[in-house]
């Protein structure tokens, strides 16, 4: 085998977890252009039957759309199987979906500190442990790769996000607490933490905002979800055999300052 074929997702079946815009939407689509078969995941279920319909017809691979709040673990359980069962099995799952919610911690509301935790941290688990189900069920060394951030790493300024920051801190040490409870089953568990990225997300944010970002980022710039998706494919490759329990930060050098 040439070893650049072991980059290769061709034929493989990948769920994409908040897969309907920004950073999951533009992975997903180059997940589809790898030749991969692909399956979006989204509360958003006009916005990622679009995304499915875009992909399906740009690079003929098997997509398919499924409405499911990643907070709701039955409900993951049966869209997990569901897309098993269309694609013809599960090979690796992109677990993107997240939300963040700013404000001083003196004034946030213990709604809102919940919300923020079941989406990034009961989700992520929601999914990775239906996946993992779901990869022994097919006796597959399927691969898992979450969403974390910089901010399980490093405190942001200017804004307050204390719940988005716990609840990924908390994502890097779930993806390596579960990288060596499922070593033993092959089923491999990574993280990407992105830095600053243009997505929805952040264009929701003041200019203010950006500006002071951009000016401590030591590209002086923010990143593009496109820059993010070498690394996914990477770490659900056979390129990545013996990688497990890594957070690969993508951050433009931010914490390294
Ligand atoms: N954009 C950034 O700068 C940045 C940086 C670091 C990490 N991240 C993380 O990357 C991930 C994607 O961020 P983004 O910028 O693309 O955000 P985004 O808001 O543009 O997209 C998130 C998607 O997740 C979906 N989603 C939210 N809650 C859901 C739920 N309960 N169930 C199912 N789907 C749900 C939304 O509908 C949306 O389509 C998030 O986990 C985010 O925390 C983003």
């Amino acid at each position: 085998m040439k070893f650049m074929k072991k980059f290769e997702l061709k034929g493989k079946n990948i769920l994409v977890t908040g897969g309907a815009q920004g950073i999951g939407k533009c992975v997903a689509g180059i997940l589809g252009e790898c030749g991969a078969n692909v399956g979006i995941i989204d509360l958003q279920a006009d916005a990622a039957a679009r995304t499915a319909e875009e992909i399906r017809v740009t690079h003929k691979v098997k997509v398919a759309s499924f409405k499911c709040n990643v907070t709701d673990p039955d409900m993951v359980d049966k869209t997990i199987a569901a897309f098993s069962s269309y694609a013809g099995g599960l090979d690796a799952v992109f677990n993107n979906a997240g939300i963040v919610m700013h404000g001083a911690a003196e004034n946030v509301s213990s709604e809102d500190w919940k919300r923020v935790m079941d989406v990034n941290i009961n989700g992520v688990f929601y999914v990775a442990r239906a996946a993992a189900r779901q990869f022994i069920r097919e006796n597959k060394k399927g691969s898992i790769v979450n969403t974390a951030s910089m901010s399980g790493i490093i405190v942001n300024l200017p804004q307050c996000q204390a719940a988005y920051n716990t609840s990924k801190a908390a994502v890097i040490h779930l993806t390596k607490t579960l990288a060596v409870e499922w070593a033993d089953k092959g089923i491999r568990v990574n993280s990407i933490s992105p830095g600053y990225i243009r997505t929805e997300m952040t264009a929701a944010v003041r200019e203010e905002w950006r500006k002071y970002w951009e000016n401590i980022i030591p590209f002086k710039r923010m990143g593009t979800p496109e820059e993010l998706a070498g690394a996914v494919i990477y770490l659900m490759s056979d390129a990545s055999t013996y990688t497990t329990g890594l957070n690969m930060v993508i951050d433009g050098g931010f914490t390294c300052i």
